[in-house]
C-alpha cells in the first residue's frame, strides 16, 4: 500500500524503514534532520536495525510538503511528539500540580493532513501513533475532522523501546487498533496495511477510547511490576531475605501470578488471605520504617474502589427515587468469591458496610449463605459476588420490572424491563 509518516523522529523514522519492506512509504517532517538521515544514510541514534535497513538501501524517502504526502498516500500515520513539561519527566520530585501532555503539535499535524486531503478531494485514513492520554481523541482530535468527509481516523499506538524499534515493530506482541466500527473504509485500510505484515490474530481491534487506555495501561502494568519488586527488595533488606530468590520464585508462578488470571475489572480484592496480608504488610511497612507504605496505599485503593462501586448504585437509586419515593439497594452476594459460602475478607460485605455507613437503605443476600428469598419491589441490585446463580435467566427473569442491575463484573446479560449497568464497559462504536 502507499503510506506516509508525518513526524520522522525517534519513532516515525525507524518504523517507516521497517514498514517500507512491505509498503511504499514516504515521510514528512518539519525538521531537516529526517532528510539529512536519508541523504547521509547514517542513523543518528544507536538503533542497529534502522542502520541495517538504511545500509540495505531502504526505499523509504522524505518528501518536502504535505501536498506530496497526500498525492502519494492512502494511509497517513502521525507520530509527532506529545511532550510533557520538564517538571513531569520523573527526574525531580513530582510537582503539586499535574498536567496533561502537550497536544499542540499533534493537533497541527492532523489539521494539516485533513486540510490537504480536503483540498485534493482525496480520502486518507489517518492513523495516530503518538502517545495520548485516555479521552484525548474525542476531546482534542476528532472535533478537528468531524466535518471532513475525506478523513477516516484510527488510533494505533505502538509498544516499542528505543534501540529495538525495528525488531519491536516487526515482531509486536500485538498490534493495537482503535477504530470506529461505523467507518468501514478506515477499518478496511488498516486491516490491509497491518495485515500485510502481521498474522490476523496479532491485530486487536477495539474502540479508540479503549486503545488510548490500553496504551498507557501497558506501561502502568510494567511500572506496577517494578514497584512490587522494589517493595520486596526493601522489605528483604530489613528482614534478611533475598529479593531475587523471591522474585525468581514468583516468576515461576505462571498459573496465577504471571498469567491472565486476576486481570479483570470487578470487585476489589477479597478473601481470607489477600486483604489481611496487605493490611499486615502495611503495619510491617510502618514498623520497618520503609520509604513508602505501598501496601497501605493498596488497602486505601481497595476501599476507594468499593466506594466507587457503591456510588454507581447510589446514583442509580437516586435517579429512580425521582419516580418512586423508595428505591432500595440490594447487594447480591456475601461470599468473598463465586461458588463459595466463605465470607471472610469479602469485598461484598465491605461494600454493604460502606453503603450502610452512608445511610443507604440496603440489604444483602447470598444464595450460598442465606435461606431462599424472592424480591418483590423494584430495587438496585448490585452484583457484588459473581455467583453463576445471579447470571442465570431463572434468577434474572424473576427480578421485579423497573429494577436496575449494577454489575461490576460486566457479565450480566440484558434483562427485559430492567436497566443493566455494566461498570466500565462502554460498548465499542
Ligand atoms: N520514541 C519512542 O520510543 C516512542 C515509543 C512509543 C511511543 N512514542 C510516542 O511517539 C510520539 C513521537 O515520539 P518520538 O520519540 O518519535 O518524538 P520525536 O521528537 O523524536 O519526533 C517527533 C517528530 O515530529 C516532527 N514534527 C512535529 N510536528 C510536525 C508536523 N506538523 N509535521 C511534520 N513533522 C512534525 C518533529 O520535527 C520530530 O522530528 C510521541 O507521542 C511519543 O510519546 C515514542
Amino acid at each position: 500500500m502507499r503510506g506516509a509518516m508525518i513526524g520522522c523522529g525517534k519513532l516515525g523514522y525507524p518504523v517507516s524503514l521497517a514498514w517500507a519492506k512491505f509498503h511504499d512509504m514516504v515521510g514528512y517532517d518539519v525538521s531537516p534532520i529526517a532528510k539529512t538521515i536519508e541523504v547521509s544514510r547514517k542513523y543518528p541514534h544507536l538503533e542497529p536495525g534502522a542502520q541495517k535497513l538504511l545500509d540495505e538501501g531502504s526505499t523509504f524517502r522524505i518528501v518536502d510538503s504535505m501536498n506530496r504526502v497526500i498525492k502519494h498516500a492512502d494511509i497517513v500515520f502521525i507520530s509527532v511528539q506529545t511532550p510533557h513539561g520538564p517538571e513531569y519527566e520523573g527526574i525531580t520530585r513530582m510537582p503539586e500540580t499535574r498536567a496533561d501532555f502537550d497536544y499542540r503539535m499533534l493537533r497541527t499535524a492532523l489539521i494539516e493532513v485533513a486540510t490537504a486531503a480536503k483540498a485534493h478531494k482525496k480520502h486518507v485514513t489517518v492513523v495516530v501513533i503518538s502517545t495520548v492520554l485516555p479521552g484525548t481523541s474525542a476531546r482534542e482530535l476528532l472535533p478537528l475532522i468531524r466535518d471532513n468527509e475525506f478523513v477516516s481516523y484510527v488510533y494505533a499506538p505502538m509498544f516499542i523501546a528505543q534501540s529495538t524499534v525495528v525488531e519491536d515493530t516487526m515482531n509486536p506482541e500485538f498490534v493495537l487498533l482503535g477504530i470506529d466500527k461505523s467507518d468501514a473504509r478506515g477499518v478496511e485500510e488498516v486491516k490491509a496495511f497491518y495485515g500485510a505484515m502481521h498474522a490476523p490474530e496479532k491485530l486487536r481491534f477495539m474502540s479508540v477510547a479503549s486503545a488510548e487506555l490500553c496504551k498507557v495501561a501497558y506501561n502502568v502494568a510494567l511500572s506496577i511490576k517494578i514497584t512490587i519488586a522494589n517493595n520486596l527488595m526493601e522489605i528483604a533488606d530489613h528482614t534478611g531475605a533475598n529479593c531475587d530468590e523471591v522474585t525468581d520464585a514468583l516468576a515461576k508462578a505462571t498459573d496465577r501470578v504471571i498469567s491472565s488470571k486476576y486481570l479483570r475489572g470487578g470487585m476489589p480484592d477479597a478473601g481470607p488471605c489477600h486483604p489481611r496480608d496487605i493490611i499486615a504488610l502495611s503495619w510491617l511497612s510502618e514498623k520497618l520504617n520503609l520509604s513508602h507504605d505501598f501496601f497501605g496505599a493498596m488497602v486505601r485503593g481497595r476501599e476507594a474502589q468499593a466506594e466507587f462501586i457503591a456510588s454507581v448504585a447510589q446514583i442509580e437509586a437516586l435517579a429512580a427515587q425521582k419516580e418512586r419515593s423508595y428505591f432500595p439497594i440490594v447487594v447480591l452476594g456475601k461470599a468473598y468469591k463465586k461458588g463459595t459460602n466463605l465470607v471472610i475478607g469479602s469485598s461484598a460485605i465491605l461494600l454493604k458496610n460502606l453503603l450502610a455507613e452512608s445511610g443507604d437503605s440496603c440489604t444483602a443476600w447470598d444464595p450460598h449463605v442465606d435461606p431462599p428469598c424472592t424480591f418483590e419491589e423494584p430495587s438496585v441490585f448490585l452484583v457484588a459476588t459473581d455467583h453463576d446463580e445471579f447470571y442465570a435467566p431463572s434468577f434474572t427473569s424473576k427480578l421485579p420490572k423497573s429494577s436496575v442491575i449494577v454489575d461490576p463484573w460486566g457479565k450480566m446479560h440484558d434483562i427485559d424491563g430492567c436497566k443493566v449497568v455494566r461498570v466500565g464497559r462502554h460498548r465499542s462504536g
